[in-house]
């Protein structure tokens, strides 16, 4: 299959996980013979040192124009820390979920059974958890209009959401809980806010025509507690963009590392794809970021595009490095595997599954991947 991606690294370790990423799909090229070609393109706080814009009008085009997205991470300190900048690198991000009309973000939380110990929470409480969040992402109050009064005192931000927003993404999210295991669960705020009383009325509607389905409600709130104290309760949970942004970091903790959970923005007529971790600028140029999770996203990019079996060759590669240890410090604090290392195993694997450790490892060593 030939196909164009379009690489947005981004900022903090962004560039370094999606190099991970990128391997893996050119092992997955070589192994089984597709023709993926990559072009890279500014986005966040380098694109506003670069150009003075967090979304270069060069790359919404290049996005526009590929087949898919693969996305680093965005964000850096110097923004965070300053409330009055008036331009932001996550406005970045924004502007393209919008602008290639990404509204549904799919994010899988599952348990890795060889690191059950990393959780902070007890395994029996986090055992057989695998379940997926829907998050709605182009709408509500991300998007609503934004206030500020002239004297700097006063400011709201709207939440709001039509019945075309929410239907869309529900569908899709019916549809996965068909395909699993036939549960659902709308997580909102509909005892206090009528845009939730909203998302409630039109998806039980919808969930009329999907009567395999058991819908279930869930306040916020509760929700919140309820995927610590018993996660493997869900299956799919559909919910607006804010409170599946909160919901998703979460869930991240069940398995032990934010730096495992992937994800997978798809729209009519574009996709992204990209790790659920922000920019970590902490480790920026360390080579300790995790980047399965940038892996995992690539693996989510080839079951976009219906490669199935490519996409189990990337999972069975990462599932052999979590089992033998080849993990960056997040995982494990006295590995002594970087980044690069972690994406060579994993890259060799695809294309070897029965890649030697020993002879891995010796190449690991040496720092170069045997494939590459
Ligand atoms: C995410 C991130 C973004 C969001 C930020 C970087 C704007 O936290 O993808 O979850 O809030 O959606
Ligand atoms: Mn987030």
């Amino acid at each position: 299959m030939n196909l164009n991606i379009a690489l947005l690294p981004g900022d903090g370790v962004g560039p370094e996980v999606l190099k991970q990423a990128v391997k893996c799909l050119q092992a997955v090229e070589e192994t089984f013979n597709h023709n993926f070609t990559y072009k890279e393109a500014l986005v966040g706080a380098i694109a506003i040192h670069k150009k003075g814009n967090p979304l270069p009008d060069a790359t919404l085009k290049l996005c526009k124009e590929a087949d898919a997205v693969l996305f680093g991470a965005i964000g850096d300190p110097k923004y965070d820390n300053d409330p009055n900048s008036k331009i932001r690198p996550e406005q970045g991000l924004l502007a393209l979920r919008k602008e290639l009309g990404l509204f549904a973000n799919i994010r899988p939380v599952q348990i890795f059974p060889t690191l059950i110990d990393n959780s902070p929470l007890k395994k029996d409480i986090i055992a057989g958890t695998d379940f997926t969040i829907y998050r709605e992402l182009t709408g509500g109050i991300y998007f609503g209009e934004k206030k500020l009064n002239d004297e700097g005192t006063v400011a709201s931000d709207l939440c709001e959401y039509s019945e075309k927003e929410i239907s869309r993404i529900a569908h899709l999210a019916f549809k996965a809980a068909k395909n699993r295991k036939n549960k659902l669960t709308l997580i909102d705020k509909a005892n206090v806010l009528e845009s939730s009383r909203l998302w409630r009325k039109v998806v039980a509607k919808i969930g009329e025509s999907y009567p395999d389905v058991a819908l279930d409600f869930l306040f916020v709130d509760n929700a919140a507690m309820q995927i610590i104290l018993n996660p493997s309760q869900f299956d799919v949970i559909l919910t607006e963009n804010m409170f599946g942004d909160i919901i998703s970091d979460e869930g991240s903790v069940i398995g032990g590392s934010i730096g495992l959970l992937a994800s997978a923005s798809v729209g009519s007529e574009s996709a992204m794809f990209e790790p659920i971790h922000g920019s970590y600028p902490q480790a920026k140029g360390k080579d300790i970021a995790n980047p399965i999770a940038s892996i995992l996203s690539a693996a989510m990019f080839l079951e976009h595009f219906k490669l199935f079996e490519e996409a189990m060759a990337v999972r069975e590669a990462v599932g052999k490095s979590l089992k033998k240890g080849i993990v960056t410090p997040d995982l494990d604090a006295s590995s002594k595997y970087g980044t690069n290392q972690v994406g060579d195993f994993i890259a060799d694997n695809i294309v070897d599954s029965e890649d030697d450790i020993n002879i891995n490892d010796e190449n690991i060593d040496l720092g170069k991947s045997t494939i590459i």
